[in-house]
């Protein structure tokens, strides 16, 4: 395990303390949500969490937690999260994130939206003074509007790739559609951008999380810290 792995399980770990029983729970998708995942599983089995019931967000968050014995749920059963843990690929000091790097943002921005309380757990190299400095901002699009999204994101500055997969193909998200990673470089006003990206018809969601993180748990060389950007 490398020392950011480390930074990633020692925040999540953290995060996980905040969990009580007969919560429902958010479960992000990430690496360092898997360490948060791993660890619900590991306090549910040795009985000092109970009556946990999980709602994941994203298939491979599902396929671990089921595997790990969680009980899992949807929207269906449940109107509220509790709690949600989930990564980020960007922090600024207004807990203003970049999130997607793993292709869930639609569910994890749906879970963030349902949560009554979100703590987001990172390693400290995912801080930064302003959006857009060390992440390209990924937004999904339906495929039938790939090519004009691409060009509208352009036209505001950035430089776009498709994401693809490990095998060069296109990378599809749950809800088959496609992920545009654009890098803007620091952006000046996130939540001007996200009105205008909120406002196109082919972009399905992107992953500027503003204003939705409760708090931040980063684990660094200082060890760890709790952000709640007051
Ligand atoms: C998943 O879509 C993402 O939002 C992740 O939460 C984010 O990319 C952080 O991932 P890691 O924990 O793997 O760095």
């Amino acid at each position: 395990m490398t020392k950011q792995d480390d930074y990633k399980r020692l925040a999540a770990e953290e995060a996980v303390n905040e969990v009580e029983s007969g919560m429902i729970v958010g479960l992000g998708t990430g690496s360092t949500a898997t360490f948060a995942i791993v660890r619900l599983a590991k306090l549910m089995k040795s009985g000092e969490l109970r009556d946990i019931v999980g709602i994941p967000s994203s298939v491979p968050t599902y396929d671990l937690a089921s595997s790990l014995g969680i009980p899992l749920a949807t929207f269906a059963e449940y109107d509220h999260i509790d709690l949600s843990i989930d990564g980020a690929d960007e922090v600024d000091p207004k807990l203003n994130l970049i999130k997607g790097g793993g292709g869930a943002l639609l569910q994890e921005k749906i879970l963030a939206q349902t949560s009554r309380k979100n703590i987001i757990v990172v390693d400290q190299s995912k801080l930064s003074d302003r959006l857009g400095t060390i992440f390209p901002l990924p937004v999904e699009v339906v495929p039938f509007a790939l090519h004009t999204e691409k060009r509208f994101l352009e036209s505001l500055g950035a430089q776009v790739t498709l994401r693809e997969n490990v095998i060069s193909k296109p990378f599809r998200t749950d809800h088959r559609n496609l992920i545009l990673d654009a890098k803007f470089g620091p952006i000046e006003d996130p939540y001007k951008l996200a009105e205008m990206l909120d406002k196109r018809a082919g972009v399905v969601e992107h992953g500027l999380f503003l204003g939705l993180a409760t708090e931040v748990i980063v684990a660094g060389n200082d060890g760890i810290r709790r952000l709640t950007g007051k």
